[in-house]
Formats: C-alpha cells, structure tokens, sequence
C-alpha cells in the first residue's frame, strides 16, 4: 500500500517532462519524509487494566516511529496519515478496539457486541492530521468481558503511512530551485537519496516550534527538537544565502502559477456519529448521500461534509474505504456510488446479530467533477449503526494523479522554459 511513485518517475523522466514528476518526486525522493509500519500480534489479549495493545511482529517500520512492544506510533514528520486496524473477535467474548490519539481522544472504533462462540475479524480505517509528537494507538475495552483473539495466523494487525507530509508546499518550491539551477539532463542525479535531506526552511521552524509550544510537549523533548533544528538551521544559512537573492524575483513571479498546477493533493476521512435508519422514501431523491458531522482530514475541500459528496478536482487513481456499524434486526445495506446512480462496492450484512462493523474499500480512476458518495438503502428495516465513536467512516485520497499528455504540458507551462 506505500505509494510506490518509485514505479512512475522512471517513466515520466523517460518522457523527458521534469515537471511533471514534481507530484510523485516529493512522496518519494526524500528518504527524509518517509514513514510507514505495518505490526501484528500472536497472541490474544484480554480487557484489563493495561488496555494498549502491543505488538510482536513487526513486518515493515521505516522512520522507526512505531515501538512495537509499547504499542505506540508516535509522529516524527507532520502530515497526513493512513491508519487501518484488524482485530480478532474472541470465543464467548466482546469486542471493543479504539483507535486513539494522544491520551484520550477517541478516533475510531471497531466494535461487536455478541458474545457467541465464533471467531471472525473486523477492521476499521481512518485518515487523520499529525502534528510532530501525536501519538497513536489502539485501545481494547478495560473489562475483562472484552478480549481481542489473535494467534500465529495474525488476526490483529495494525497498518500506517505517511500519505502527505505537511512540507509540501515548500518541498515544491525547493524542486523548482533545484530544477532551475541543475539542467534537465541532471535531473536524475536528484534522485539521489539523501540530496534534499532538509528541507524545512527556517520561518517554518519557528511556526513549527510555536505549535509544540501549543501542544505542551515535555521540555526535555522540545529541547532535544530545537537543538537537532537548530544544527540544520547553520547548515542551511550558507547554501540559502546565495540562491535566494538571486531567484527571488523570479520565485514571485511565478509562485502563483505554480500554486495552482502544483497543488494535486486531496484527501478526506470523515465520521458519523449518529445512526442512519431507512424510511420508505416517496418523491425524494432516489439515493440521498450518507452525511457526515465529522472531518478528520478534508485536504483540498474537495468534500462537503453536510452534503456527504466527494466531487473530484485532480483527474487521478483514488484510494477509498468505508466502514459501517450493523444495527441489531435491520439490514446492513450501504454502497459506494459514483456520479448518478453506478454502484461501485457495497457493504451487505442481514444476519440477526448484535452491533458489528463492516468495512470495503477499493481504487476508482476518477476525472474531475465525478462526485463519490456513500448510500444507505432507504427502506424500512435497512440502517446502519453509529455512536460517538464513529463506528461509520468514509475515507479517500488521490494515490496518483493522471500523467498529463505532451499537448497539455506545453499548453499550460512555459514552453521554452520547461521542455529539456
Ligand atoms: C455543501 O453543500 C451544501 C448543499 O449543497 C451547500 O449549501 C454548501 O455551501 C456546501 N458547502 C461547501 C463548503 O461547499
């Protein structure tokens, strides 16, 4: 699932457009900004006083920002990220797994409500926005009538990664420093790991230390955080210097221009903290979009939170995944809809059962004002559960934007400046 922009660059620096490898470049090129673990556990656990669930085995951790035995992602590079969690539901026991962050503020939930003897697993998944320090991390209920299953098969898993680092709009501005003083031809040497290793200027250090001022971090931290800053800070001072009288009037010339070409990130993961009961609906609209009242991440505003509608704005492949709570005797019955009225996956469950959560997600190629949106049948005894702890999530981010053909590039961009 790591966004494998190291499959396109190849491909676009063979088409001989730099520029448009700016999009992926910036994922990628940067071992710096790179953070994604993959954990599972081989054991089962039972609700107690230690509610932090821990890891054993660890199958992918680069940045080292999980600490499997603690159970703990703690944020290095601010950003975006992609959560997802699968927990093993124990014989004769409940299920109650939060996603959390920080100390005690609940994300999400994977719950089920029905102590019967078989064994089975649930997932749920969210986008949420880290500032340095958060902390994430999955809780199961305290009392013991609750208990995760999970053996050497790896029931429990739990899965993050980096989607967008907050850097992106400085980390673009730097590519096309970098772009104007190295000839097209040199383009590839940037590859290079380790090249823009950092890349954060100065203003946004202090910016970015006044945020930790507001989030109360330990002063030991803080000072162990400034110190490494300020080391990187000396090392820039000189190289900066130079470039940036020369190219200051240029960058502002064509800041604007680039803003608005450059900016193809989007993303939203949004909950919903109340039910949805079907009506028998007469002379409404067909397929009413699920609504929801909460946004993890809404990157780009390409979603309407009140209308329930993600209308697409960066022609590109799409991520999506929803997750929805089962309301004891109703049908579970909520599709992914696109556009007018093509269903696109769909989430079934009309087994009698207590509470429990279904979870779907898949990739739609997307152009721009297709609109993506979530339905719940409208009839009497279909509905879908949800409380507080949003058992109902919908998330989706562009994964890679379309390549744009030769004609379009040299249409939009200076063509004399940008063509190797
Ligand atoms: C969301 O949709 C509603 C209903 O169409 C509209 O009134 C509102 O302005 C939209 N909100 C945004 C932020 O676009």
């Amino acid at each position: 699932m790591l966004l494998p922009a190291a499959l396109m660059l190849p491909a676009l620096l063979a088409l001989g457009w730099a520029g448009g490898a700016r999009g992926f470049a910036r994922l990628n090129q940067d071992v710096a900004l790179r953070s994604a673990f993959s954990v599972a556990r081989t054991n089962s656990m039972e609700g107690g006083p230690k509610m932090t669930v821990t890891f054993d085995a660890v199958y992918v951790n680069i940045g080292g920002d999980f600490e499997a035995k603690a159970g703990l992602f703690r944020c290095r590079i601010p950003g975006a990220y992609f959560f997802s969690f699968t927990v093993g539901k124990f014989p004769h026991k409940d299920l109650s797994v939060m996603l959390m962050k920080n100390r005690n503020e609940v994300q999400a939930i994977v719950y089920e409500e029905n102590s019967g003897e078989e064994r089975k697993v649930q997932s749920q998944s969210v986008m949420l926005a880290l500032d340095f320090g958060d902390t994430i991390w999955l809780r199961l209920h305290g009392d013991p009538r609750y208990a995760l299953y999970s053996n050497t098969g790896h029931y429990t898993t739990f899965s993050g990664y980096l989607v967008y680092p907050d850097t992106y709009d400085y980390q673009s501005q730097q590519q096309q420093q970098q772009r104007r003083q190295h000839s097209a031809a040199a383009y590839n040497s940037q590859q290079a790991p380790g090249l823009q290793e950092d890349t954060t200027p100065s203003t946004d250090k202090a910016a970015a230390a006044a945020e930790r001022d507001a989030l109360g971090l330990t002063d030991q931290k803080r000072q162990q955080v400034e110190e490494e800053e300020e080391e990187h800070v000396k090392e820039e001072a000189d190289e900066e210097e130079d470039v940036e009288e020369e190219e200051e009037e240029e960058e502002e010339e064509e800041e604007e221009e680039d803003e608005e070409e450059d900016d193809q990130r989007s993303a939203f993961s949004v909950g919903r903290t109340q039910s949805i009961m079907g009506v028998d609906q007469r002379g409404s609209p067909r397929h009413p979009p699920v609504s929801f009242d909460a946004a993890f991440v809404n990157i780009g505003g390409d979603f309407n939170l009140t209308r329930g509608v993600f209308t697409c704005r960066v022609a590109g492949a799409y991520y999506f995944s929803f997750n929805v709570g089962k309301l004891p005797h109703k049908t579970l019955s909520v599709k992914l809809m696109k556009n007018q009225l093509e269903v696109q996956a769909m989430i079934y469950d009309d087994s009698q059962g207590e509470k429990a959560l279904q979870s779907q997600s898949l990739m739609l190629a997307l152009k721009p004002g297709d609109t993506v949106w979530l339905y719940s049948h409208q009839k009497d005894g279909f509905g879908a559960y949800s409380n507080h702890a949003k058992y109902i999530t919908f998330t989706g981010f562009l994964v890679y934007p379309d390549v744009p053909s030769p004609t379009t590039v040299s249409s939009q961009s200076k063509a004399g400046e940008r063509k190797p």
